[in-house]
C-alpha cells in the first residue's frame, strides 16, 4: 500500500530574527598583554576592535533564549507555534542533552522537535537549509533556528591566533510558510581533508584521563591556511548560491558573509566583485567572530539600523571547523 506524505507549505522565509549581545564588552586593550600584541596590530589583521564575552550568568541557554525571545516577538509569533528548534553551537558543554531541547522547554513551546547540529562557524546557514526543506516538506510550519555560542570558554587567552578573535553572543532566526520563494537552495559541503585547520586541541576524555594536570582544552586554529581558503573558495560558493538563487551580483542588496576576520569579508566581496551598491555587514568591528551566531546578529543589526530593509536580497555564507560552508540567498523579513 502507498503511505500517505506529508505536504508542506509552497514556499518559506525567514519570518524575523533577534540577537544578544553579551553584557561584558573587552577592548583589544584587556587582551594584548597576554598574547605579546598590540590594538593596532588587531585591528589591522583582523578589524576587531572589541568584542563581548559572556558572564557566568549569561550561559548558552539564557542568550539563546533571549534571542529567541526576541524573534518570537518580531515575528508575531507565539512559543506554541513553533515545532522544531535547531540550535547550532560548538559550546554548549553538556554532551547531552541538547540545549536545544532546554531552550524549547524554557520559552514555554508545545513539545517540538529539538536538536543541536555541529557544524561550527557554518551552523546557522544549515539550519535555515533544513528549516526551507522542513517547511516546505511538511515536516514542520515554523522552525526556530538558533546560532549560539559562548567561545571564550573554549579560548585560550595565550594563544596568539585565536584569544583576539573569538567571543560569544547568540542569535535566532524564524522559518515559516510565505506566499513568495523566500530561501533560495543551499550550497553547501565539506572538505574533512583539511580538519586538522580549526579544532578542539585535545579531547575531553583524553584531557580528563591524563595522569599529569593538563591545561583545560581550548579551540586552535591555523589561521593564515584557513584565511586563504575563506577569501577565494568561499567567493566561488558565495557566487554559485547567487546563480542558484537567480540573482546576479548587480541584483543583491545585501551580503552578510560569517564575520571571522574584516579582511575576509572585504576579499570576499572583492572577489565576488559585488558592486558598491550593496550593503556589506561588519558587525565584527565590535562583536569578535561569534561563530555560528555570527550571521543572524550582524543580520539583525542591519535591520535594527536600517541598512536592509524588509524584502532586500541577502547573501549568507558560512564556513568554518570541519572543514564545512554553507550559503544562500534569502528575503529579509
Ligand atoms: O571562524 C572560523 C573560520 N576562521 C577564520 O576564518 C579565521 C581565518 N584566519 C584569520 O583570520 C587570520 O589568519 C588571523 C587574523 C588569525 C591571523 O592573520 P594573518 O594575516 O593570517 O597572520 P599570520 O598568522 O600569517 O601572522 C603574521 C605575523 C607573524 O609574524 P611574522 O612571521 O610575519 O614575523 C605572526 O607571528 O603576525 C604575527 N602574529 C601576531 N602578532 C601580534 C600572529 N599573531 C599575532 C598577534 N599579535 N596576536
Amino acid at each position: 500500500m502507498a503511505l500517505r506524505e506529508a505536504a508542506g507549505a509552497p514556499h518559506a522565509r525567514i519570518l524575523a530574527v533577534g540577537g544578544y549581545r553579551p553584557s561584558r564588552v573587552v577592548p583589544n586593550s584587556e587582551i594584548v598583554d597576554a598574547i605579546d600584541s598590540s590594538d593596532e596590530w588587531i585591528r589591522t589583521r583582523s578589524g576587531i576592535t572589541e568584542r563581548r564575552w559572556a558572564t557566568p550568568e549569561e550561559t548558552v541557554q539564557m542568550m539563546a533564549v533571549a534571542a529567541s525571545r526576541k524573534a518570537l516577538a518580531a515575528a508575531g509569533l507565539e512559543p506554541e507555534q513553533i515545532d522544531c528548534v535547531i540550535v547550532a553551537t560548538v559550546s554548549h558543554m553538556l554532551q547531552t542533552p541538547s540545549v536545544a531541547a532546554l531552550i524549547a522547554d524554557e520559552l514555554g513551546t508545545d513539545h517540538p522537535a529539538a536538536f543541536d547540529i555541529s557544524a561550527a562557524c557554518a551552523g546557522f546557514c544549515h539550519g535555515i537549509a533544513m528549516a526551507n526543506d522542513f517547511v516546505r516538506g511538511g515536516s514542520a510550519r515554523h522552525v526556530l533556528v538558533i546560532g549560539v555560542e559562548r567561545l571564550s570558554d573554549l579560548t585560550n587567552l595565550h594563544d596568539r591566533g585565536t584569544a583576539f578573535i573569538f567571543a560569544d553572543g547568540a542569535g535566532a532566526a524564524i522559518v515559516g510558510p510565505s506566499d513568495e520563494p523566500g530561501i533560495a537552495p543551499v550550497v553547501w559541503g565539506s572538505a574533512g581533508e583539511q580538519a586538522d585547520l580549526i579544532r578542539q586541541n585535545v579531547d575531553w576524555l583524553t584531557w580528563g584521563n591524563a595522569a599529569e594536570p593538563m591545561e583545560q582544552p581550548y579551540l586552535a586554529m591555523d589561521g593564515n591556511p584557513v584565511f586563504r581558503w575563506a577569501s577565494f573558495a568561499m567567493a566561488k560558493i558565495g557566487l554559485e548560491a547567487l546563480d542558484r538563487a537567480g540573482v546576479t551580483p548587480e541584483e543583491l542588496d545585501c551580503f552578510v558573509p560569517h564575520q571571522a576576520n574584516m579582511r575576509i569579508v572585504d576579499a570576499l566581496a572583492r572577489s565576488m566583485k559585488l558592486p558598491e551598491s550593496v550593503t556589506i555587514a561588519r558587525d565584527i568591528a565590535t562583536m569578535g567572530n561569534t561563530s555560528a551566531a555570527s550571521i543572524p546578529l550582524a543580520l539583525e543589526r542591519l535591520i535594527e539600523e536600517g541598512d536592509a530593509k524588509s524584502g532586500d536580497t541577502a547573501l549568507l555564507i558560512a564556513f568554518g571547523a570541519g572543514l564545512v560552508y554553507a550559503a544562500q540567498v534569502v528575503v529579509v523579513p
